[in-house]
């Protein structure tokens, strides 16, 4: 089988990663200097890049081409070319211990660890140990751990990476090492998309990978998962529909359609859209959820024009230019708009017939003001 987009296109270099400018100028100052802590503490949102930048360190330490070349060294990145590096990128690198601590958090699984790691590296020049979810360790564990964060190996860095830091014990965060993974907004991970479709010549329009980014919700691995999942299916042409349909989302346009429809209030069309969306097989609870939120962006917007340029970095150029029309388009009186569809939203989370508090949410919001 071919390698999964998101293996394939992890980041090989410290510049290639996206988002965590201030943790990669650090570290890759580090690795200028050759001046590697001997633990450190990953925490943030999930498929932002922690294991990639553990790996990545790891073949920092290790990598041959930066032992004899001193130029080389100079530049802070691995070279991905000899053999350390290239055997950590597959995985096979017998220094590189990735741990599942979700799956190996008891004391014994520290101790025997702790045996190994009295052991000289046996390839490498440097043990690394990656501990993966770490904020899943037992208390016995994390005792254990804090003995050799006291007193380290010489030859030993340790990686701890985690979603949930603020389970991580006081006394460890302070004896690593910290780096904050902040999550990434969907223009970037959109961009990413971009260049892994160019590459593999997949052909795929803007709006279409914007809703796959939206639906990765931060992660960039969740959204080149997704993008696998969608040319595995669909082949090498992805259009806006079968992303919609794959994630049973619908897209910018649809969306911001039916909210002008709202704001212009068009009964008859609204009502025909949300049965078209309805027929589409979309869950209409998400539908619900997304215009509820569209509608507050084009309030806050109409009431704080100053959002726009926060609103601007998530959305395209495009999409900023349709939503500040709606904005202009905002009166007072949609505000009740707005609760209306938070009400219907509460309803139809319970209802078996999610399409009826929909249809009374829209018939009430938009003749109420026709008298
Ligand atoms: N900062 C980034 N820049 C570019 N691509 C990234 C970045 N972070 C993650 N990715 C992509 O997502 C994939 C998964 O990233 P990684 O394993 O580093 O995430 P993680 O932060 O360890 O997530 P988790 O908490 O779920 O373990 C990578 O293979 C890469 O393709
Ligand atoms: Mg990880
Ligand atoms: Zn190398």
């Amino acid at each position: 089988m071919a390698l999964a987009i998101y293996r394939k296109y992890r980041p090989a270099t410290f510049d290639a990663l996206l988002g965590q400018e201030l943790t990669v100028r650090i570290l890759k100052e580090a690795a200028k200097t050759g001046n590697l802590a001997h633990a450190y503490l990953f925490a943030g949102p999930r498929g932002t890049g922690k294991t990639t930048t553990a790996r990545l360190i790891a073949k920092i330490a290790n990598c041959e081409t930066r032992t004899k070349d001193e130029k080389f060294r100079a530049k802070g990145e691995p070279c991905n070319q000899c053999t350390a590096c290239r055997e950590i990128d597959e995985g096979r690198f017998l220094d590189v211990m990735e741990i599942d601590a979700a799956s190996n958090r008891g004391i014994d699984d520290i101790r025997e660890l702790k045996e190994n790691l009295r052991a000289a590296p046996s390839m490498g020049r440097y043990k690394i140990i990656i501990f993966d979810e770490a904020h899943q360790l037992s208390k016995d564990a994390w005792n254990a751990l804090l003995k050799t964060l006291e007193e380290p190996p010489a030859q030993v860095i340790l990686i701890l990476a985690t979603t949930e830091v603020e389970k991580v014990p006081p006394t460890i965060t302070s004896r690593t090492q910290t780096f904050h993974f902040r999550s990434v907004t969907r223009d970037e991970i959109a961009e990413k998309l971009a260049m892994v479709a160019k590459a593999e010549s997949v052909k795929a329009s803007e709006e279409a990978l914007d809703l796959i980014a939206s639906a990765a919700e931060g992660s960039f691995r969740d959204a080149e998962s997704l993008f696998d999942q969608l040319i595995t299916f669909r082949g090498k042409e992805l259009s806006v529909e079968d992303v919609e349909k794959m994630i049973g989302k619908v897209a910018f346009t649809k969306l911001s359609g039916f909210v002008e429809l709202l704001l212009r209030k068009n009964l008859d069309d609204a009502l025909a859209r949300v049965e078209e969306i309805q027929d589409g097989g979309y869950s209409l609870l998400q539908f619900t959820k997304d215009v509820v939120q569209y509608l507050r962006r084009v309030a806050v917007l109409s009431y704080q024009p100053a959002m726009e340029k926060k609103f601007a970095a998530e959305l395209t150029d495009e999409h900023m230019k349709t939503l500040l029309t709606h904005a202009k388009l905002f009166a007072p009186e949609h505000l009740e708009l707005i609760k209306t569809f938070i009400r219907a939203y509460s309803q139809m989370r319970y209802s078996q017939f999610p399409l009826i508090p929909l249809e009374v949410a829209i018939i009430e919001g938009l003749s109420a003001r026709r008298e």
